[in-house]
């Protein structure tokens, strides 16, 4: 079978050829140097072995020319479809900085120590109160926006929720938040790790970001407040060299790209399966205890981000084939999701009380999702804020799904809802 990432066909619906891939081509050859592994086993290893399977190469190799060289063999039009998705947009736009997730121990080891500690678990459940209060209003305006009984979740809470909730830790101040939206927005829709979108617009929207926050990033420094950028300027005291202005800006700009439209898409997601699974959305209705596994169970289900790359720094052996050095390796993230070898022979069905902890949906060893405790809280507060104030949630048409091999969610969700 001929597996084409970018096909149309494929993206609308991954699943069947990610079960073929699972049980025919585990490490499936797609040209070129690159590879395609789509078993749970498979995956975990490879993340977990950051020596030999690389994100500088996985992600740095896509800068500028170093595209060509991964695409060799691909037609024009692919080799700009890959240019445009993944993370290579935003390390066109930030080469030369060192961003966390496209660097290599021990470089990665000291980013991720400098900024870790606004995203700890217990730092993140202590914004829990402000969230609830935060989703209550945004669904207050999906139901006023009702027209016939219908809303798009999409607009009204999936897209907005991310940035607001990034624009309150940052210490974004209210009469700015109006700027920051729109710099998020070109942002997301110009670096969107999904492709597609006006790079220019995103470049202007990073730029505008760029010198607002050189200005509070000075001011944080000589006096610091309760917030995120305060936490990370401080110096730990530990002999590690703080970062410098300009990797603290492409941090920023980091949190966007890799949170918003990931956490977006997670909602998005949720209420597609939802729909496709009633039962289960009135279990949840019944046993609202059971959202937090229901969460877990939708970053495996489908996951938002599908998959992502690493490059071979050695040649070596991955499910019992020979990878040369300088490979390029996607890891299937949402087909080792579905693995029966992982999950039992109903994989592929959504069950509410699966929880299952170990799917690699935020990814495992030293990358695994830095915002994975922000993305879970956000999403148990806004479905269960959704469940707690309607009484009915229904398709009302066919959502938009825009087609990337990195991510997969909705733009435009319209839904019939009736208020509780
Ligand atoms: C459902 C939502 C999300 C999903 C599915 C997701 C998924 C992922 C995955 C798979 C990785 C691993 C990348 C790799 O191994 O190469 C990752 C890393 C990362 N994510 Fe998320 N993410 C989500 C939300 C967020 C949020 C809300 C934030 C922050 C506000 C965030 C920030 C990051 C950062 C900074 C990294 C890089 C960590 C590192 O390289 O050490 N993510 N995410």
């Amino acid at each position: 079978m001929k597996v084409d990432l970018f096909d149309p066909g494929f993206l609308i619906d991954p699943y069947p050829t990610y079960a073929w891939l699972r049980d025919n081509s585990p490490v499936h050859h797609l040209g070129g140097d690159f590879w395609a592994l789509s078993r749970h086993d498979d995956i975990v290893r490879v993340l977990r072995n950051p020596t030999v399977f690389s994100s500088e190469l996985g992600y740095g190799g896509m800068m500028g020319g170093g595209t060509d060289t991964m695409m060799r063999g691909g037609d024009p039009a692919r080799r700009r479809a890959l240019t445009d998705s993944g993370m290579g947009v935003m390390m066109q736009g930030f080469a030369g900085l060192r961003v966390l997730i496209a660097a290599d121990p021990p470089d990665h080891t000291r980013l991720r120590r400098l900024v870790s500690r606004p995203f700890s678990p217990k730092s993140i459940w202590a914004l829990e109160p402000r969230l609830r209060e935060i989703c209550d209003t945004l669904v207050d305006e999906l139901l006023a926006a009702r027209v016939d009984g219908v809303t798009d979740l999409w607009q009204h809470i999936s897209y907005p929720l991310p940035t607001m909730v990034i624009a309150e830790m940052l210490g974004i101040p209210s009469q700015r938040k109006a700027d920051f939206k729109r710099w998020s927005d070109a942002i997301v829709n110009g670096m969107s790790l999904g492709g597609g979108g006006d790079m220019a617009q995103g470049a202007a929207g990073a730029l505008e970001m760029f010198q607002y926050f050189d200005g509070v990033i000075a001011e944080r420094r000589a006096e610091p407040r309760d917030d995120l950028i305060s936490l990370i300027v401080q110096d730990t005291g530990d002999g590690e060299e703080p970062l410098t202005t300009s990797e603290l800006i492409a941090f920023c700009v980091l949190l966007l790209i890799a949170g918003n439209e990931t956490t977006t898409n997670l909602l998005g997601n949720f209420f597609e399966a939802m729909h496709d699974h009633p039962d289960e959305l009135q279990r949840l209705r019944d046993d609202p205890e059971l959202i937090p596994s229901a969460v877990e169970e939708a970053l495996r289900y489908d996951s938002p981000v599908q998959g992502l790359w690493r490059g071979l720094t050695r040649p070596a052996e991955v499910g019992g084939v020979e990878l040369p050095a300088g490979a390029r390796v996607m890891m299937l993230f949402a087909a080792g999701n579905r693995d029966r070898a992982a999950y039992g022979d109903d994989a592929e069905e959504f069950r509410a009380d699966r929880n299952p902890i170990d799917h690699v949906a935020f990814g495992t060893g030293i990358h695994v999702c830095l915002g994975a405790a922000l993305a879970r809280l956000e999403t148990r507060v806004a479905i269960s804020t959704l469940l707690e104030r309607t009484s009915s949630i229904e398709r009302a048409g066919e959502p938009q799904r825009p087609l990337s091999p990195v991510l997969r969610g909705v733009r435009a969700q319209p839904l019939r809802i009736q208020s509780a």
